[in-house]
């Protein structure tokens, strides 16, 4: 059993995309692994310093999370802020953490040009307390996506810098974890590209049927086969590449044949795709109703996570202490 970290924005609703890719990638790591996985509103508050509802977008992504299928016994799922103790880890790495190695991850770049108007140290820092999130479990894998593999690259580079400094062999170095071909990656609607957030361009799990329709009555398409068994087009290709993860072989087989022979008619094939998902996304859509509205549940598995992850927080922090030669009178 090898222990993996993972953070979740709690800015992000979960569309299929994510499903599809992360989320069930983490759900066969929990079985496998000694998996934390936490909603980082720490590290929320770089980007969204006051936030208008932050408790409501921890709940929303928890009770969203938990609907998709991570499961709370097998897996540590906690919030980032249930655990001080990562804040005390973020303070000590950040002595070690040097302004020049900071300012030039592309992260930080990225982010003082969207946000010119707040550059502030937290950002500046962000590679730190990820770091911190990590290596306190001694995390060996941390599954991320390209857009990470530099922070985490700095998380290996704080951990062994610590043991360097203070001469010991304490934290383990954590490697990125790449699902590689077993990721499949969801298109959006809008003909090119991945389904995204901020794209526009996604079906969202918590979505209603009714806008769920909508979006994919209204998704690019192109103006029809010519010839038999043309090629088939980058926004058609995306309809059937999010058909084959909701609908039946069959359905699939149908639309392809139909495309082949240019019998096809979008409209119907739209209309199969939008009944398709929204059965496929109704279950768990209930789902995370069914959880928001039980504060009961919520609040044992949020507190059941704090636990799992203080115990092995609290420890890192007991051992880091006396590695720098903090002692009790
Ligand atoms: N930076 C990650 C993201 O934006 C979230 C995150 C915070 C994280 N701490 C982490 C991911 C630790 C992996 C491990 O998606």
């Amino acid at each position: 059993m090898e222990t993996v970290v993972s953070g979740i924005r709690p800015t992000g609703n979960l569309h299929l995309g994510n499903y599809f890719g992360a989320v069930k990638n983490f759900i066969k790591m929990q079985q496998e692994n000694n998996c934390y996985f936490f909603i980082a509103d720490y590290h929320s508050l770089t980007t969204h310093p006051t936030p208008g509802d932050l408790h409501g977008s921890v709940r929303q992504v928890l009770a969203e999370y938990l609907a998709a299928g991570l499961d709370p016994e097998s897996s540590t799922l906690f919030i980032q802020s249930d655990v001080p103790e990562v804040a005390e880890l973020y303070l000590l790495l950040n002595m070690n953490a040097y302004i020049g190695e900071l300012e030039r991850t592309t992260s930080f770049k990225d982010k003082i040009r969207a946000q010119p108007e707040n550059v502030n140290a937290g950002l500046l820092t962000y590679p730190v307390l990820m770091a911190a999130d990590i290596i306190i479990h001694k995390a060996l894998k941390v599954p991320v996506g390209k857009d990470q593999e530099q922070n985490l690259e700095m998380a290996r580079k704080f951990a062994r810098r610590f043991n360097h400094m203070y001469d010991v062999d304490y934290f383990p170095e954590p490697k990125p974890f790449n699902f590689g071909d077993e990721l499949v990656k969801i298109p959006g609607l809008d003909g090119s590209g991945k389904m995204g957030k901020s794209e526009g361009n996604g079906i969202f799990l918590f979505e209603e049927p009714a806008s769920i329709k909508k979006k994919v009555m209204r998704a690019v398409t192109d103006s029809g086969p010519t010839k038999q068994n043309q090629e088939v087009s980058e926004p058609i290709q995306n309809l059937f590449t999010i058909m084959k993860q909701v609908s039946t072989p069959d359905t699939l087989q149908f639309f392809q044949e139909k495309y082949a022979s240019c019998e096809i008619r979008y409209g119907d094939l739209k209309k199969q795709l939008a009944e398709d998902v929204i059965n496929f996304t109704t279950p768990i859509r209930e789902k995370i109703n069914d959880i928001k509205a039980n504060d009961e549940y919520l609040g044992k598995v949020a507190q059941m996570g704090a636990e799992k992850a203080r115990e092995s927080a609290v420890k890192t922090i007991k051992e880091v202490r006396e590695i720098i030669g903090f002692r009790k009178f």
